[in-house]
This record gives C-alpha cells, sequence and structure tokens, in this order.
C-alpha cells in the first residue's frame, strides 16, 4: 500500500460534521444528510447519479468512500442495494444511525479504498462522490482505479465526482474562508498549488468553540484527458465527463463527473 500523504482521520472528523453536514445544514458543500428530511443535497447527487449511470432498483451499488452516509442511504431509498465503504469510523456511525433513522438499510463497512474486501465482480455501479479521489502519491491513485474495476461485474459502470480542474485554477485563490457557522465557527483554508505533482495542498484552520487547531490535506488535480488515460489504463472503457447539471462537461462547470464502463 502507499504512503499516505496527509492524516485522513484527522481531517474527516467530528469537526468536519460539525461544519458540513450540521443539522442546521452547516456551513458548506451542497452536499448533506439524512433520508427524509431537508438533506437537498443527498437528493440532488441522486438525481444525476441515477441518471447518468441509468441506476435502477435492485442494482448492487457500492458507494467507496460514502463518508457520512447522504448519499447511499439516498440511494437506498430509492431501492438499490447499497454497500458503503469509508476509512472513518466517526462517518460511518453517523451514517449508520442516519440510515437506521431513515429506515433504509446500508451494508457500511470500514476500510481502505486502495485494498478493498474480496468482492471480485460484486458491483453493478461504484460511485466516488465529492472528491473523494486522489489522496496519494499517482501510482497509489491509480491502484484505487484498478480496484474499482476489480470490483465492478463485466459491463459495470462508475461515477466520480470531482472538481472541475479548468474552473477550479480559474477561480483560485490563496486561501479562503470554507465555512463559517451562525455561532461563528470557522474554517479557514491557505492555499498552494503544487504544479510539479498536481497536488492542491491545504493548510486548515479550524476555529471552533473559541480554539484552534491546525491540519494539513491534499487532493490531485485532474483534467478530464489524464484521467481519461488513467481509467482506460486500468481497463474502464467508454470514459466520459460531464457537469453537475449531467451536461457534457464544460470550462465553466463546477464539478467534473467522470462515467467509465468496466
Ligand atoms: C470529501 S469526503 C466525501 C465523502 C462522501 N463521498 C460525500 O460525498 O460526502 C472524502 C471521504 O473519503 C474518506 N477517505 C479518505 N481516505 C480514505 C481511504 N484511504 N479509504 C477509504 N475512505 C477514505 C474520508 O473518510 C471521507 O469520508
Amino acid at each position: 500500500m502507499t504512503e499516505d500523504l496527509f492524516d485522513a482521520a484527522s481531517m474527516y472528523d467530528e469537526d468536519y460534521l460539525h461544519f458540513f453536514a450540521a443539522a442546521d445544514g452547516g456551513g458548506a458543500p451542497s452536499h448533506g444528510p439524512v433520508v427524509g428530511t431537508a438533506y437537498p443535497g443527498a437528493a440532488v447527487a441522486a438525481d444525476l447519479v441515477w441518471r447518468l449511470l441509468e441506476l435502477q432498483p435492485g442494482m448492487a451499488v457500492l458507494d467507496l468512500c460514502c463518508g457520512h452516509g447522504a448519499l447511499a442511504n439516498e440511494l437506498a431509498a430509492r431501492g438499490c442495494r447499497v454497500t458503503g465503504l469509508d476509512s472513518s469510523a466517526v462517518f460511518l456511525e453517523r451514517a449508520r444511525a442516519d440510515a437506521t433513522a431513515g429506515s433504509v438499510e446500508v451494508d457500511y463497512v470500514a476500510g481502505d479504498m486502495r485494498a478493498l474486501p474480496r468482492w471480485d465482480g460484486r458491483f453493478d455501479r461504484v460511485v466516488n462522490w465529492t472528491t473523494a479521489y486522489g489522496y496519494f502519491d499517482d501510482d497509489g491513485n491509480r491502484g484505487v482505479l484498478d480496484e474499482i474495476v476489480r470490483v465492478l461485474r463485466a459491463g459495470g459502470r462508475m461515477a466520480m465526482d470531482l472538481d472541475n480542474q479548468t474552473k477550479f485554477l480559474a477561480s483560485y485563490t490563496p486561501s479562503r474562508v470554507t465555512a463559517r457557522r451562525a455561532d461563528g465557527d470557522m474554517l479557514v483554508d491557505r492555499h498552494r498549488l503544487d504544479p510539479l505533482t498536481g497536488r492542491f495542498e491545504v493548510e486548515r484552520t479550524v476555529v471552533r468553540d473559541g480554539r484552534t487547531r491546525t491540519l494539513r490535506f491534499l487532493k490531485r488535480l485532474f483534467g478530464f484527458p489524464e484521467l481519461r488515460d488513467w481509467c482506460t489504463a486500468a481497463g474502464f472503457t467508454a470514459v466520459t465527463a460531464y457537469g453537475e447539471d449531467g451536461e457534457p462537461l464544460r470550462a465553466d462547470h463546477n464539478r467534473m463527473v467522470v462515467i467509465a464502463e468496466s
């Protein structure tokens, strides 16, 4: 297994849920929480995935890096047989609690995307949502694609939701308040782009309840042609990309949703 480039456990923790998945909606991204309550982000994502992956009730779906389960629970509510895998115990606990509260069944599994269980050919579809890819060195990142191909049945499909690099770079700022809550808590990020590695590195200061802590994380930015070639090398065919509205990818889309067939 490749070396960790940052400590995912310190990034995807209870503070992250506080800012991005709080019951009051939290501070920022569009993905959100519990089935059956006011979490429109998950429903919007599920609509898009449903359409782009031609999902049907009964299909076996792996939500790889499922986080706190917002999308996994939503897809289960729509009739898919969903497995959610994530490395964060805190997120999985929240995902299971939300599934119970929403009366949906999801098989939540603790694991590492670089070394999936013996699930060869088990899934009709794999979703990997909200920039949950690109955390390792390039060998490690490519290895994750190999793992996805391995667990998909022949003719299965993957949907991967990432930043659209073109738009991301055009709106780059050296720092940003990423999330701000009414109670004064906030996340302040300092950014660094490394063009030699294609990595976007972040030093995040978490201000919560009057205390601060700093953590670091990174993600790999991908232009579509590069990721398409990686997908093809991993064994995928028919690799395409769409924006957040499900239209073919354009420079002004915020998101790049890569669809690939195994
Ligand atoms: C940006 S979050 C996205 C979560 C979820 N897909 C969503 O849409 O809300 C990235 C997720 O990847 C998980 N993660 C990080 N490293 C991982 C690893 N090596 N294996 C499995 N999951 C990992 C984190 O715990 C976190 O839940």
